[in-house]
């Protein structure tokens, strides 16, 4: 009899370790479940980072070969335009002026293009040194200078001699593109104006047009890669702008002005104010 007991005991404990080894044996099986569906995420994720990768080193690898082919064009393309200047300069007064002129300003402006491809695809880091925004702006306008004859428009220049602190050639990239969008919108002729604005930190040359202004659907998405509105635009003339003054501390605004045109704003942070202790280290928009 007492082994009878002893013996129902023993299989009444028997009978929940099994359970319990059961209840066990469900939660370790859950976990295994949870893991293999983790590995299974984790392989998915690691999968999208490689392909992601191979990705950039393609786009790298792209962006090196687009940059020497441009640099390859460009060459010859600089010879080019100095002939096309010295030919516009002998024609001066003739019949075939015009003409000169016209492939003068085709060839800068495709030298603008590849110069804006070319900083997309491989950005210089700018070297600053002292740099008299007058100058820069005087030279810029002399490259569209013929362009700007071509299609009657009408300057009016008030930049005093400021000088800042810059990248002479990325700058007058910049002043490039914002001037040639404000001669490229005003084809019928206009007035552009240059000037400047003094703040207590900051000081803005504005470029200021009569063209048709900014769609305020395009007022972001124009400073986006590849966004133009033009039928041959690359659309990468304000991307550049607005990343070559990033590297200046300063930044770009453009608005529509009340009564017609548009304008846009380089800010550039007053000498010595980026570099003071306490002072703005980089000009807010
Ligand atoms: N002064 C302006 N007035 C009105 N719209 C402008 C002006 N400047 C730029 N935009 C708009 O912003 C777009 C982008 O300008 P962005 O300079 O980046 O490229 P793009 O001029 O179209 O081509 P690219 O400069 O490469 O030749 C233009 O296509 C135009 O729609
Ligand atoms: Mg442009």
């Amino acid at each position: 009899m007492e082994e009878a007991v002893k013996l129902n005991e023993a299989f009444h404990s028997f009978t929940r370790a099994s359970k319990s080894l059961e209840v066990y044996y469900e939660k370790l099986s859950d976990k295994v479940r949870y893991l293999t569906a983790e590995v299974e995420r984790k392989n998915a994720q690691l999968k999208e980072l490689q392909d992601h990768h191979k990705r950039n080193l393609r786009l790298i690898a792209m962006g090196e070969m687009a940059a020497s082919i441009v640099h390859e064009i460009r060459s010859p393309l600089c010879s080019i335009e100095l002939f096309s200047s010295m030919l516009s300069n002998d024609l001066k007064g003739t019949e075939h002026s015009e003409m000169a002129n016209g492939i003068s300003t085709g060839i800068k402006s495709l030298n603008n293009i590849l110069t804006n491809m070319l900083f997309f695809a491989k950005p210089q880091k700018p070297s600053l040194k002292d740099v008299h925004l007058h100058n820069a702006v005087e030279e810029s306008l002399k490259i569209l200078a013929p362009l700007i004859d071509i299609r009657g428009i009408t300057l009016s220049k008030d930049v005093p001699d400021e000088i800042i602190s810059g990248d002479t050639e990325l700058l007058k990239q910049v002043l490039m593109n914002i001037l040639l969008n404000a001669v490229q919108v005003m084809p019928g002729g206009g007035e552009l104006k240059v000037y400047t604005e003094e703040g207590e930190n900051y000081f803005a040359l504005a470029v200021c047009d009569e063209g048709n202004g900014i769609d305020i659907d395009n007022m972001e998405k124009m400073f986006d890669p590849f966004f133009s509105t033009k039928d041959k635009g690359t659309g990468l003339g304000l991307t550049i702008a607005h990343k070559i003054m990033q590297c200046h501390n300063g930044f770009i605004k453009a608005e529509r002005n009340e009564d017609r045109g548009s304008t846009f704003r380089l800010y550039f942070p007053k000498k010595g104010v980026a570099d003071e202790p306490g002072g703005n280290k980089q000009l807010k928009n």
